[in-house]
This record gives C-alpha cells, sequence and structure tokens, in this order.
C-alpha cells in the first residue's frame, strides 16, 4: 500500500478528464491536481516557454509527498514528457504512448487520425510513436486551434452553431480520408466528444488521450488505503475553474480550487 498522493497537471481544465478517469478507477488515491489558468493555452506557445512552464507545475507539486505525476496535457507530453522523466526520481506518466497503444488496438482499417493543439501536431511525436509501433499505418493530422479556448469557455454543447462549425471545418479532412480511429491527443477534446462524435460518424472511434493515461496509471503502482482526496489548484480564477470544473468532471462536487503564484515556482 502507497498512501502517497498522485499529481496531475494541466495548462487548464483538460486535464480533469484525466482526474475523472482516476476517480472512476482508483477512488482511494489523494490526487492533487495543478491547472495553469493564468496561462492557458500553452498549445499556441514555443518549445522552450512550454517547457519552462511544464518544470514549474512539476516543481510546485513536488511540493507534496507524491508516488507519480501524470501530465494530463499533450503539449507537455509532446514536448517535454522524456526531459521531465529525467529530472525527476517518481514515475512521470505522459499521454502520448497510452493514446497510441489504445488506437492501434481499435483500428480495423490502420487509418488513424490525431488532433491536438499545433505545439503537439508540430512535434511530431505521436508520428514518432505510431510508426516506430508500426510502419503499415497511415496517419492522418490536425491542428485545432480554436477548440480550447471554445472549451474552456463551455461552448461543448451539439446544436452550438459555433462549435459545430468549427469541428467541421477541422475534421473534413480526416473524415474524407476514411479515418476508423481519432485519436483526440488533447485532454480538452474528450468534452467535444458529442459534436466531434455526430460529425464523424459511428464508425469512427473515439480515443481520449487524458482517460488512456489515467488506465496505464492505474496499472502502475501500488494502490492507497483510501478515502481518496482530491485538492485543486490554479494559477488564476479559482471561482472560474470551480464553476467549470464540474462539466469536465461530469460529478457536481465542492472543488474549491486555491490560487498558486507558479510564476515563484
Ligand atoms: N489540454 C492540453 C493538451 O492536452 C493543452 C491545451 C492548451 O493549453 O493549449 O494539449
Amino acid at each position: 500500500m502507497d498512501n502517497r498522493a498522485i499529481g496531475v497537471f494541466d495548462s487548464g481544465l483538460g486535464g480533469l478528464t484525466a482526474v475523472r478517469r482516476l476517480h472512476a478507477l482508483m477512488p482511494d488515491e489523494d490526487i492533487i491536481y495543478f491547472g495553469d489558468t493564468g496561462r492557458v493555452p500553452y498549445g499556441t506557445r514555443g518549445r522552450d516557454t512550454i517547457i519552462k512552464y511544464a518544470r514549474q507545475d512539476v516543481a510546485f507539486l513536488r511540493q507534496f509527498d507524491l508516488k507519480a505525476i501524470i501530465i494530463a496535457c499533450n503539449t507537455v507530453s509532446s514536448v517535454a514528457l522524456d526531459l521531465l522523466g529525467h529530472e525527476n526520481d517518481i514515475p512521470i506518466i505522459g499521454t502520448v504512448e497510452p493514446a497510441c497503444r489504445r488506437a492501434m488496438t481499435m483500428t480495423q482499417n490502420g487509418k488513424v487520425g490525431v488532433i491536438g493543439t499545433a505545439a503537439t501536431v508540430r512535434s511530431g511525436a505521436y508520428e514518432r510513436y505510431l510508426h516506430h509501433a508500426d510502419g503499415s499505418l497511415t496517419l492522418y493530422t490536425q491542428p485545432c486551434p480554436l477548440f480550447v479556448p471554445l472549451v474552456e469557455n463551455g461552448r461543448v454543447q451539439r446544436g452550438d452553431v459555433v462549435i459545430e462549425t468549427v469541428v467541421a471545418e477541422y475534421l473534413a479532412p480526416l473524415k474524407e480520408a476514411g479515418v476508423d480511429t481519432l485519436i483526440l491527443g488533447c485532454t480538452h477534446y474528450p468534452l467535444l466528444e458529442g459534436v466531434i462524435g455526430d460529425f464523424m460518424g459511428p464508425d469512427v472511434t473515439l480515443i481520449d488521450s487524458g482517460a488512456e493515461a489515467a488506465n496505464l496509471a492505474s496499472t502502475q503502482f501500488d494502490p492507497a488505503g483510501g478515502p481518496g482526496k482530491t485538492r485543486y489548484f490554479v494559477s488564476d480564477d479559482p471561482d472560474g475553474f470551480d464553476q467549470l470544473a464540474g462539466l469536465f468532471l461530469q460529478e457536481q462536487i465542492d472543488v474549491g480550487a486555491g490560487l498558486v503564484d507558479i510564476s515563484s515556482y
């Protein structure tokens, strides 16, 4: 039994999709969540800035007694997973590998789509992993830079003409290419599962990268004895975070996020 907490971080609210899966799979675990709401989005930024922010996020979390950290952010996982792994003496789990592994088990026609932030797509991390693991796969990647701001503003519902228009614009090439598996390579995107699923059609399997990271984490270390408690921290506007967190967690809870000056780490 290992009662140390699991640290989880993202640029904002998106990483809560991983926390939701952790709550389902590992209800006895203590979780410390950090969302960098003062500096979201990360996906439009350059590599050096993403690395700097990720190091500060980890430094904040490492003040707590942790058994592992989940990078519930594809942008950081794509750019800085190896670096953070080398710099830390606890397991650091990212999203790219578990999402790819799931996609490989699901695809029937070998055509896999990957959508993510501009930085994630630019990094080539998904292509590297998938081509190395299975050279016969055909990959189609598409950056979707408007998704994160729309999701952070709660524009996620079916029937919302703004999000439906943007989804159609970004995903039309992937639909035309005939992908049968689509990796949601950003932890904000599972909130758009309904709209994306409607557009792509019922024969396309959507892969939730944050949930896959949580699935992997649940197999990696000794469980805690419970009862699990989750504490939330953000770098700006805790009230705004509290209001939208229920949408991501799909449960109404008293989040009570604490405010952190992340630039001091
Ligand atoms: N949710 C994040 C990801 O998985 C980051 C989104 C952003 O900050 O641009 O990539």
